[in-house]
């Protein structure tokens, strides 16, 4: 069942190593207009929300490295925070409802012999969560009672990046 409604890896995708350069790119069976439009969009909203998740804790660095004194420095960053926070949870919300649709819908990746796409999920659940602790954290920065250094704040960073690495290649190279 999930062999003929899911996507399968074109002969391109695997051992690409070995073959000839294309010379011709065609579309790939099964992948119709409406679902590229799709995970275009997808790949748009999923590469914004990121882009969010990079930024936010770069904040926090600052956050953390203002001096006691300079209130008006921490506040300026604070409301940037929650404006990046508020902007990039309205992104996600459509990144994730897309990738849902190509997932459900389309049925790409849907079944029990797609492990890559169970790992995918696994990791976007990490990511979900790294978003909600951004938050706990900025309300804590916001309640005064942060009480982690900036180096904390640069590992913490590091998080996002080491997600959307293995999210990508997961879903690029299918590994399982
Ligand atoms: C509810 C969460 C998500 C679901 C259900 C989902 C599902 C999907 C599905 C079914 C595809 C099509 C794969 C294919 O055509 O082979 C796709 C494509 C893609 N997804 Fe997601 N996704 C989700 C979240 C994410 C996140 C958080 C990222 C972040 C890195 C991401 C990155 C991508 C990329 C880069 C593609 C394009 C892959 C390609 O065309 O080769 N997705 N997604």
């Amino acid at each position: 069942m999930s062999q003929q409604r899911g996507l399968q890896p074109s002969a391109h995708g695997r051992g690409f190593f070995l073959e000839p350069p294309l010379l011709c790119i065609t579309r790939e069976e099964g992948y119709t207009g409406n679902m590229l439009w799709i995970k275009a969009f997808h790949i748009v909203m999923v590469a914004s929300w990121f882009a969010g998740l990079f930024y936010l804790p770069r904040i926090f660095v600052n956050l953390a490295m203002v001096p006691q004194d300079s209130v008006a420095e921490f506040d300026r960053l604070l409301l940037m925070a929650r404006k990046l926070l508020r902007f990039t949870t309205l992104l996600a919300v459509p990144a994730l409802a897309l990738g849902l649709v190509l997932w459900l819908y389309y049925g790409i990746g849907l079944g029990a012999d797609n492990g890559w796409m169970h790992a995918k999920l696994g990791l976007v659940a990490l990511t979900m969560a790294y978003h909600w602790q951004c938050a706990v954290l900025l309300r804590q920065f916001a309640g005064q009672t942060n009480t982690r250094s900036h180096v904390w704040y640069r590992w913490f960073n590091e998080t996002p990046v080491m997600l959307m690495l293995i999210i990508v290649v997961l879903v690029v190279v299918k590994p399982f």
